[in-house]
């Protein structure tokens, strides 16, 4: 990717905030030139057996920013997350902003509104979000440039943002000892993913990658920012030069032994919304949908 432009001088301050029901990671990305911010791949907390959604780890972020006086100029997605809910609605609410997600989320919401059987009502047209992102769009943080890097594979969507000498991969990478996402959902690959991560491993070696999730394999800390040259000097499914054909190998059978994420039936209905829930029912109330037996 010789001419993905990245400009390593600007070092953007980057706070995370670990979510330890979902073990996500949201991110504010600050200007060091101003207040003006971006908050990456926020959380809505749902008690899932209980039918509640609420915002503890949400609200943690809104105080975040409320006490450093900070502007959100940005809510992005990297992707549609089959894990955890979306916070952007309930924090744009609060604090303004603009949610963002790829542009492919149509594809995904073409998917997944036939399997959840949505309706016409649902629009496949992302228009539930405020900025759909081309490959190699970019857009302004305070003084910074944030630029979209299409790197699908996990989902069609997955967008890696670089905003400086930072890079936020979504689930495009793992820390070094947690390697690879998951490339088994529908409309993943894991070839394309395995030419994504080249991408994003063509960025500069002292490019910081900040992870949309960490598992704390072994056993040891959550550590959720790496570097390029790190990643392709240890990570455990891409890294010392691993070759296409033993990615893919190495992927599709270890993603036969993966079971669905726990959270997977709420969060696909609520993120193909931009993070809204179901439309209310004629009592008034929101529901989710179980499909059974589709697959
Ligand atoms: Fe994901």
């Amino acid at each position: 990717m010789p001419d993905f432009p990245v400009n390593m001088s600007v070092k953007p301050e980057v706070k995370g905030f670990y979510d330890t029901q979902t073990a996500t990671i949201t991110y504010v990305v600050k200007d060091p030139e101003s207040n003006a911010c971006a908050i990456v791949d926020s959380v809505m907390d749902i008690d899932y057996a209980a039918g509640r959604t609420s915002f503890e780890h949400a609200d943690e972020i809104i105080d975040y920013v409320k006490a450093n006086d900070l502007k959100v100029e940005w809510l992005l997605e990297t992707h549609v997350h089959a894990d955890h809910l979306s916070g952007a609605p309930y924090i744009q609410q609060k604090l303004g902003g603009k949610i963002g997600i790829g542009e492919n989320i149509t594809v995904v919401q073409d998917t997944f509104g036939k399997v959840f059987n949505a309706g016409t009502e649902f629009q496949r047209d992302g228009s539930q979000f405020d900025r759909l992102f081309e490959d190699g769009d970019s857009y302004r943080i305070g003084s910074m440039t944030g630029t979209v890097m299409h790197t699908p594979g996990h989902t069609p969507a997955c967008m890696t943002h670089v905003i400086g000498n930072a890079a936020f991969v979504g689930d495009t990478l793992f820390m070094p000892d947690g390697g690879t996402a998951r490339a088994d959902f529908p409309g993943g690959d894991a070839a394309t993913l395995y030419r994504s991560i080249q991408k994003v491993l063509a960025l500069p070696d002292e490019m910081r990658l900040f992870m949309c999730h960490d598992y704390a394999p072994g056993g040891r800390e959550v550590l959720w920012e790496t570097t390029v040259a790190e990643e392709k000097a240890n990570n455990i499914h891409v890294g010392k030069g691993a070759s296409e054909e033993e990615f893919v190998k190495m992927r599709t059978e270890r993603d036969a032994t993966l079971d669905m994420p726990k959270l997977i039936i709420p969060s696909i209905q609520v993120n193909m919304r931009a993070g809204q829930l179901p439309p209310k029912e004629a009592d008034g109330g929101h529901y989710l949908k179980v499909p059974l037996n589709k697959h």
